[in-house]
């Protein structure tokens, strides 16, 4: 059975594959190396390498596999770069994300998992957050997926596309061995961020705030392992190949860590003291972001083995020792 996976050679695309190829799936990998490594994706896949928008090369994709099902997660996801350019972000993310869309229509594919994000929720009313709640990105990033969220499930009404949206909260950790792990250039993301100071690429680590209403007034988020991200994606593409109808699901702990917990965690897995600065507040971090997923666990039938942000660190930290791109 073949997979399509857009944005594959990406940081979660990358597991992604690999834990389909594990589970016996034929993946085939679609992305424009703007942020993806090929030394990413698993040689098993068969890479084109070329972007979702490209008519004439999703036409060759689809006619030469049989796919099922496609896995989207080509988009760029850079928050502050999607506030200084919209442009590239509306034009990448929802102009290119309804051109695939398009070449699924004629190819009649009918089943897509979707990556989307807690940042379409923005400050949230509640903790923690369940799928019915308000929508209000508070970036363009955020707002970018809910556009494409919502054109998913326009095209789910008038097309017949079988869908489902899985809002993710923190992405943390890589495969144990090392292989493939988060490369983000620049990077933003508070544990890569950490694990290069201890692994000297830098001098210490900015805290973007320590006066939030939280228990040590850093923010607090929830971290999910990728590996146990990648299982609930295929878990909802075999949610949709089995006939059930279209929905959307949280993927995170359900527990939240503080920026400080963070590195007081990676202090002990690494040995290094990694220094840390207060910096003013970062625009548009809400203080606490926690999902529930009760829904996934319930409906997906969703078990993660990777909770344990000790687990997710060590992972990174292997990554981080062994990176390659
Ligand atoms: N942080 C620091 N210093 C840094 C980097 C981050 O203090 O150098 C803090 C942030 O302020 C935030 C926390 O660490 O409080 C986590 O920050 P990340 O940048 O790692 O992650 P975000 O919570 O900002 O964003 C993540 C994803 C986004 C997604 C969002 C959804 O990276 O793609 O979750 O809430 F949109």
């Amino acid at each position: 059975m073949k997979v399509l996976v857009t944005g594959g050679a990406g940081y979660i695309g990358s597991h992604c594959v690999k834990v389909l190829l594990d589970k016996g799936y034929e993946v085939v990998v679609v992305d424009n190396l703007e942020t993806g490594y090929k030394d990413a994706v698993d040689s098993k896949a068969k890479l084109y390498i070329g972007d979702i928008a490209d008519e004439s090369l999703m036409d060759r994709v689809f006619s030469e596999n049989q796919v099922l099902g496609v896995i989207h997660f080509a988009a760029f996801s850079l928050v502050g770069e999607s506030m200084t350019n919209p442009y590239k972000y509306y034009e990448n993310n929802v102009a290119k994300t309804n051109r695939l869309l398009e070449s699924m229509v004629k190819h009649n594919v009918k089943n897509i998992v979707f990556s989307s994000t807690a940042a379409t929720y923005g400050e949230p009313e509640k903790t923690p957050i369940v799928e019915t709640d308000r929508q209000l990105p508070t970036n363009v990033y955020g707002q970018t997926k809910l556009a494409m969220e919502q054109m998913i499930s326009w095209y789910g009404k008038i097309y017949g596309i079988n869908h489902v949206a899985l809002r993710y909260f923190n992405v943390a950790g890589a495969i144990q061995d090392g292989s493939i792990g988060e490369a983000h250039n620049p990077e933003t993301h508070l544990i890569p961020i950490i694990l290069q100071v201890a692994n000297g690429k830098r001098e210490k680590l900015n805290v973007f705030g320590d006066d939030y209403q939280t228990k040590d007034g850093s923010c607090i988020r929830d971290y999910i392992h990728v590996l146990d991200l990648c299982d609930a994606h295929v878990l909802a593409l075999e949610y949709l190949l089995n006939g059930n109808s279209s929905g959307v699901f949280n993927l995170g702990s359900g527990e939240g860590f503080s920026v400080f917990e963070m590195v007081e965690a990676a202090r002990k897995i690494t040995g290094h003291p990694i220094p840390l600065e207060i910096a003013s507040r970062r625009a548009g971090d809400p203080a606490i972001l926690i999902a529930s997923s009760k829904k996934a666990r319930q409906v997906l039938k969703w078990n993660p083995t990777r909770e344990n942000i000790e687990v997710m660190i060590q992972d990174a930290w292997t990554w981080e020792k062994n990176k390659r791109y």
